[in-house]
Formats: C-alpha cells, sequence, structure tokens
C-alpha cells in the first residue's frame, strides 16, 4: 500500500464544486486584488476567530515581518522565539532587522517554554513569538503574564494551529496579533502561497494594510510599503475551505487517535502529547524515537513500505548555517529539548483525507518496527 504525506486532490475533489463557484466568481467579477472576494474572505477569518480585523497577505512569513514592522519592531530590537520551528518564524525576524533570541522548548508539547523566556529579556528585547507548533497551542497565559510584567508585545505565529485554542483561551486574543500560512499544506491551505494577520488593534490592522500595499490606502499616495497581498483568487478558495475547517480538523483528531490507540504499546518511540482542556488540531502527527541513531533508518523502513513520512524538522534553527549569526542573534540556556525533538522527530501522513485502512497500515508498519528494535 501506499500512504501520501498530503491529501490536497482529494480535497478538493471532496469540494471541487464549491471551489469552482468560487473561482468562478472571481473570474466574472473582473477583480483579481484586493477586490470584493478578498473584503469577503477577510472579514469570514474576522469572525472565524471571533476578532475585529483580518488581513490577508502574500504568505505567512510576510504575515509575521509585516506585523514586526506595524508594531515598530526593526533594528536594535529582540525578539525571543524558540529554534524547532520552520525557519521562517526566525527569517521573518531577520527580514524586519531584528534580532532573534531563541531559547528551548517544552519537552512535552514542543512549543516555547515559557519558563526559559525571562532569563533572555534584556532592555533591547520588544517581543515573544510563540510557534503553535505541530497544531498545539503554546502556553498563551504564562507567555501573557510575562510579556505584562516586562512590557513586551506578542505575536503568534499560528500557521500551523487555525482553530486550535488552549484551555480557556482562543488564538489572537492573548496577543497583538496572531499570523498564518495558506501554503497548500497548511490545515487551511489554498492552491499556492497565501497567508493573514488577525487582530484585535485597530492600529495593526491599518498599519499591515498599508504595508501590504505599497504604503497606499488612496489611489496615488503611498508611504513606505510592499507588495505582499493574498489574491482574490486565493481567497476565493480559502473562503470556500474555511467553511470545513471544523469538521476537517476534527477529523485530524480521530485520526490522531486512532494512532495514539494503535501505537500505544510502542517501546521505541514515543507519541505526541496534548495538554489537558486543549484542542490540538494535528497539522502534524510527530512521533519521537528514544534512539537518535533509530530516526533515519525507521523513516527509510516507513518509506520503502510506501509511507511518506518526514521529518519537522531536523534542523533546528540555530543550527543553520544561512542565518546571520554574529549580528547578535544567540540561543540563551540550553536548547537540549529542540536538539533532542531535531535528532528523533517522524512525522506521520496526517490529513483529514485519509482512509481508516491507510492509517491502520501506517501503525502495522510502525509497530513492526518497534517490534524488530525493541530490547
Ligand atoms: C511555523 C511556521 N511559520 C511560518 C511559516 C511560513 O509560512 P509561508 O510558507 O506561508 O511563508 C510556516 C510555513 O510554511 C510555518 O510552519
Amino acid at each position: 500500500m501506499k500512504v501520501s504525506f498530503y491529501g490536497h486532490v482529494r480535497q478538493y475533489h471532496n469540494i471541487q464544486s464549491e471551489i469552482d463557484a468560487n473561482i468562478h466568481t472571481v473570474l466574472e467579477s473582473g477583480e483579481y486584488v484586493q477586490g470584493p472576494m478578498l473584503k469577503k474572505f477577510e472579514k469570514e477569518l474576522a469572525d472565524f476567530h471571533n476578532l475585529p480585523y483580518a488581513i490577508g497577505v502574500g504568505n505567512g512569513t510576510d504575515a509575521i515581518w509585516l506585523t514586526l514592522m506595524a508594531l515598530g519592531i526593526g533594528p536594535g530590537d529582540e525578539v525571543i522565539t524558540h529554534p524547532n520551528t520552520f525557519f521562517a518564524t526566525a527569517e521573518a525576524i531577520w527580514i524586519a532587522g531584528a534580532t532573534a533570541v531563541f531559547v528551548d522548548c517544552d519537552p512535552k508539547t514542543k512549543c516555547i517554554d515559557p519558563a526559559r523566556i525571562e532569563a533572555a529579556i534584556t532592555p533591547k528585547t520588544k517581543a515573544i513569538i510563540p510557534v503553535h507548533l505541530y497544531g498545539q497551542c503554546a502556553d498563551m497565559p504564562a507567555i501573557r503574564q510575562i510579556a505584562d510584567r516586562h512590557n513586551l508585545l506578542v505575536i503568534e505565529d499560528n500557521a500551523q494551529a487555525i482553530d486550535a485554542h488552549g484551555d480557556g483561551f482562543r488564538i489572537g486574543h492573548l496577543s497583538d496579533a496572531a499570523t498564518t500560512s495558506f501554503i497548500i499544506q497548511k490545515n487551511l491551505g489554498t492552491f499556492g502561497d497565501g497567508g493573514a494577520v488577525v487582530t484585535r488593534r485597530a492600529d495593526v490592522d491599518q498599519k499591515v494594510r498599508l504595508l501590504r500595499n505599497h504604503g497606499s490606502n488612496k489611489r496615488n499616495v503611498h508611504s513606505f510599503g510592499f507588495n505582499s497581498r493574498l489574491d482574490d483568487l486565493h481567497a476565493g478558495i480559502l473562503s470556500a475551505k474555511l467553511k470545513h475547517i471544523h469538521a476537517w480538523n476534527d477529523l485530524r483528531i480521530q485520526w490522531a487517535t486512532r494512532y495514539t490507540e494503535g501505537l500505544k504499546t510502542a517501546k521505541t518511540f514515543t507519541l505526541p502529547v496534548v495538554r489537558p482542556g486543549y484542542r490540538h488540531v494535528f497539522h502534524l502527527y510527530v512521533i519521537e524515537t528514544k534512539d537518535p541513531a533509530h530516526r533515519d533508518p525507521f523513516l527509510d523502513f516507513l518509506t520503502q513500505n510506501g509511507i511518506d513520512a518526514k521529518t519537522h524538522y531536523s534542523i533546528p534553527i540555530h543550527r543553520q548555517a544561512g542565518f546571520p549569526w554574529g549580528k547578535g542573534a544567540r540561543i540563551v540556556g540550553s536548547v537540549v529539548n529542540a536538539e533532542k525533538n531535531a535528532a528523533t522527530c517522524i512525522s506521520l501522513p496526517m490529513y483529514p483525507e485519509l482512509e481508516p485502512a491507510e492509517v491502520d497500515y501506517v501503525i502495522a508498519k510502525c509497530l513492526e518496527w518497534d517490534k524488530a528494535h525493541a530490547h
């Protein structure tokens, strides 16, 4: 059997008439950039988050650095995040001209460990960027408290956890803004690139709107800005998909539960941890081998058996030679948990359109590997 890592085409077929109808509407409207479909989707996205503002931008990376710039963060400022995330989280800090400071993640959830943040705060620190990694929210109440104590801004990198929530809190409600990515492989993904910022702050809404459109909200009048807009065609695709995101995430949770139940006896690897009261929307279902030496052979075994598994992320940002070290970017304290995660992580296929037989096949192959390697 072959089990793919993604279900994009199956998803398209499942709601093809809704997507095609919205594409047709945009094409017939004659308005493709900052047109009515984008406005409609921005309103739907804001309502979905129960927030007043949503701004569509070019991608999830732009969403972060446009927000940093909108909040006045740039050269000379430090932003705290963690190194076991997609490169873009730190890249966006770099693009904004600020300095990234990395602290370790929580060993269980892999999100930023709030207990590590205060040691990294200096007079230059302006913001914290927690990432809701793999689909589970970071500990936002603890992060909010630290931010309040030190007068810091908070930007949630929510590229991976749309429709998740924590125990008693929602995304975008305990921060200055939350950013998201709509690249195809995300839980809410378009057929290409896209991103958005959601916020409760009117000033952030206005500034991001200006920055994404050449500093202009009136024809021929400009201030400092860029071109980073979400096209109306993508907004139409996303508007069709947004109606399904909650049910799709429920299916992800269902497959995660099936994986966890099926794999609970494994001796050579550990399973994802869901915090009580949290809705983990399983952008990724990540297991970790107990022995780092097992990771690559286990991945090869899965691949040889037709299972497309991947790693997220096998090179943590502090080991990326391409990052501008030497301009103040640094690690504070040990990042042993992030290191361990990078060396042992394996992401199993996870998407709403999986079939029960596919999930059961992945479970069977994982158990076969486990049996052969457990002592
Ligand atoms: C955690 C995280 N942050 C930022 C991004 C950047 O989003 P994009 O690829 O849309 O620029 C991604 C995904 O690609 C991501 O997973």
